[in-house]
């Protein structure tokens, strides 16, 4: 068990540079499997999210070679289709491997996938994507052995638009017959990434960013190269901590359009940043105005932000309001920033309402998720005296080196092992 100690209230000056995005390697390092060759991500992200995929493909049976950010991956030796509930478990991203050992061998047998208790998350929508392709879904005791004749192309019209879901039913098409369409598809950018690396390796995919994407059915996967994308909740995460404390913090390799609903936001608030294609310079700034924020999906404010924000809306002056409108349960960091002196009340589960120009001050609080994690990390770099964060396992899933970048530009921050 570890857990991060900070001395808060320091300027922070410097750059942090941006790693890849957690949430397309989890999807690229499975998709990787859909190759009857080698295939080859760059800039892939050390958190521990990417080595439980790593455990699964070896688990599996792949050769896997991981040199610093890179990972090369070799499928052509798998044997297992079956993945065991301990690892399944681990995180939220296995059940890509559902759809991609689906997609090549036409079976595959798993437990229904973990990840960050910040609401129900059901599959419903990767089933019906599976069986509209014509698999057949045994599920038992919470093990689904999905197993499939033979794919074949079909329409698909999502209930809402899940990234999990458009991902693993692109997955599962890829190698489908014929020609599969998928309407109201999520339109993150990790769709789009996905979607290049599969046609960098022979698929036929449009539409990837849009709400219709098209797959034609190729008999093959080859060689494949791609690089993993700039994280933008990373980036916002770092954005936001320059308007909390930073003084010229330039926050570095991003792709700012990816988190342009995050800077109008903050330029709403009135925060002092200096905007590039693929950089911003951001300041603490005094007198920031309240602001109202409702996530949504793609390109709305992203619910993966919405916890890391929270903690700079105590700063701003006056009531701000937020909804969370993705998941039933993503408010567990309130109750801790309470602790630190903040004043916001949760109002039928899905709204807060944040107190602006709260003192905050160091204390003893939780992770209980990742970005719930995130967010406490902001506050106690502007809070006065310690903080002390337990359960930073959670943070270290999706934030790579965040100790270390955050000690470059001047934060006083220490991870320890406890008993
Ligand atoms: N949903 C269903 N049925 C489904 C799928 C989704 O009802 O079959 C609901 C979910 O319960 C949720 C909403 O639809 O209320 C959106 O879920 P989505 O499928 O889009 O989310 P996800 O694929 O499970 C990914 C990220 C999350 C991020 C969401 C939304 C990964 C591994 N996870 O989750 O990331 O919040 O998209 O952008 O890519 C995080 O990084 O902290 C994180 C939780």
């Amino acid at each position: 068990m570890k857990q991060i100690r900070i001395e808060g209230n320091h300027t922070l000056q410097g750059t942090i540079s941006i790693s890849g995005a957690k949430n397309s390697a989890v999807a690229l390092v499975p998709a990787s499997l859909l190759s009857d060759e080698e295939v080859t991500i760059d800039n892939v992200p050390n958190i521990s999210d990417i080595d439980a995929l790593n455990d699964i493909l070896k688990y599996l049976g792949a050769k896997v070679t991981k040199k610093d950010n890179t990972m090369i991956i070799d499928s052509r030796p798998i044997k297992n289709k079956e993945i065991p509930k301990e690892i399944s478990s681990k995180l939220r991203a296995s059940y890509y491997f559902m759809s991609a050992l689906l997609g090549k061998y036409k079976k595959v047998e798993m437990y229904f996938p973990g990840g960050c208790s910040i609401g129900a998350r059901p599959i419903d929508q990767t089933l019906k994507g599976f069986r509209a392709l014509g698999a057949k879904i045994i599920e038992k005791d919470n093990k689904f052995t999905i197993t499939a004749k033979v794919l074949k192309g079909a329409n698909i019209s999502l209930d809402m638009p899940s990234v999990g879901a458009t991902i693993n039913t692109m997955l599962a098409a890829v190698k489908a017959k014929g020609v599969t369409v998928i309407e109201n598809a999520a339109k993150e950018p990790e769709i789009v990434n996905v979607a290049t690396f599969l046609n960098n390796m022979g698929a036929k995919i449009r539409g990837a960013g849009t709400s219709k994407i098209t797959i034609t059915g190729v008999e093959k996967l080859g060689k494949g190269f791609t690089e993993v994308i700039p994280d933008r909740i990373e980036a916002g995460t770092y954005i936001i901590l320059g308007a909390l404390v930073g003084k010229k913090l330039k926050i570095d390799n991003i792709i700012t359009k990816h988190v342009e609903m995050l800077i109008s936001k903050l330029e709403e608030m009135g925060v002092d940043m200096e905007v590039n294609d693929d950089y911003i310079i951001i300041n603490a700034t005094k007198d920031m105005k309240p602001v109202k924020i409702k996530t949504l999906g793609y390109p709305g404010f992203p619910t993966d932000l919405q916890q890391p924000v929270t903690a700079l809306l105590t700063q701003c002056c006056g009531e701000s309001q937020l909804e969370e409108t993705i998941y039933e349960n993503r408010f567990k960091n309130i109750p801790y920033l309470n602790t630190m002196g903040a004043s916001i009340t949760i109002n039928n589960n899905n709204k807060i309402v944040v107190e602006g120009n709260t003192q905050l001050h160091g204390s003893k609080v939780e992770a209980t998720d990742l970005r719930a994690g995130a967010c406490l990390v902001l506050a106690a770099l502007k809070a006065d005296g310690e903080t002390i964060i337990t359960n930073v396992e959670y943070i270290l899933r999706g934030y790579e080196n965040i100790v270390e970048k955050l000690t470059n530009v001047g934060a006083k921050i220490y991870i320890e092992e406890i008993k």
